[in-house]
């Protein structure tokens, strides 16, 4: 673990963030992470690995997760969700990004979604991102690895990202990368004791209310053909509810596409 430091930090949270690993360059905080359960590491529940820049950061379905160095969050937090059962982990999904849609509210008030399945936005563009891994062990999710982007301070952007904002490129604010992430810890720390708490419907409930797209009509591709449908709701599995002329489906990650996104 060279290249890092250990801190006793005083973010509010009682377990998230309170053990914080801050890395200077690393692959991927989440293969950091994941690399260091395998090897037994003695991580209390709650540990968050923080990077200054990632080599290799992955994003859904085997992307590339591109972050300026310094300018951004890019961190992974340890959960150990035994209390879920495995048809239930879209629950954590949701936990998860509420807690980040309920900073990102404070600055940014109405604008801020939740994009299925757990995409950050602002409006109509993207501000960040999340990648959960779960390591399984029998019937049980023994460690949830949550990795979380988030575009901060970044101001331009490759052309070949398009639809994506920053916080500060919206508010034109600078902002302290460390509050900010003590901010998302607390947060993410009362979703999960909510979690843990059983109180699925309302984490349902408040998902959907903050589901970017929800009762509007718009196109979708599925199966490479464009077709109009409406976000009426998500299936306790996680997949997706759309209506369409024809009825309601239901469809998984890969299987729907958004289109002007
Ligand atoms: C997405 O595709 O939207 C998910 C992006 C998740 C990126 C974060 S950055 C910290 C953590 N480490 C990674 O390699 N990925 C996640």
């Amino acid at each position: 673990m060279c290249n890092s430091t250990l801190q006793n930090n005083t973010f509010s949270a009682l377990f998230v963030g309170q053990n914080i690993v801050t890395i200077k360059t690393v692959n991927s905080t989440n293969t950091f992470l994941k690399e260091a359960l395998s090897n037994s590491a003695p991580l209390p529940e709650g540990t968050v690995i923080m990077a200054g820049e990632q080599t290799a950061g992955r994003g859904q379905l085997d992307s590339k997760w591109i972050s300026q160095p310094g300018k951004n969050l890019t961190f992974s937090v340890l959960f150990n969700p035994r209390f879920l059962s495995l048809p239930d982990q879209f629950d954590l999904n949701k936990a998860v990004s509420l807690g980040i849609n309920d900073v990102l509210a404070t600055y940014l008030g109405d604008r801020a979604r939740i994009k299925w399945p757990n995409d950050c936005f602002a409006g109509h563009k993207k501000i960040g991102g999340v990648l959960i891994e779960n390591m399984i062990s029998g019937s049980q999710i023994k460690h949830a690895i949550i990795g979380i982007g988030l575009n901060i301070n970044q101001i331009t952007y490759p052309q070949s990202l398009k639809n994506v904002t920053s916080l500060s490129k919206i508010l034109h604010v600078h902002y302290d990368l460390m509050a900010l992430l003590g901010e998302i810890c607390s947060a993410l720390e009362a979703r999960y004791l909510q979690l843990r708490a059983g109180k699925k419907q309302l984490i349902h409930a408040e998902y959907l209310t903050r589901l970017y797209g929800l009762h509007e009509w718009r196109p979708f591709k599925i199966n490479g053909r464009m077709q109009d449908g409406k976000i009426v709701g998500i299936a306790p599995d996680g997949r997706l509810e759309v209506e369409f002329d024809d009825g309601i489906r239901r469809f998984g990650f890969k299987e729907i596409e958004f289109v002007n996104d």
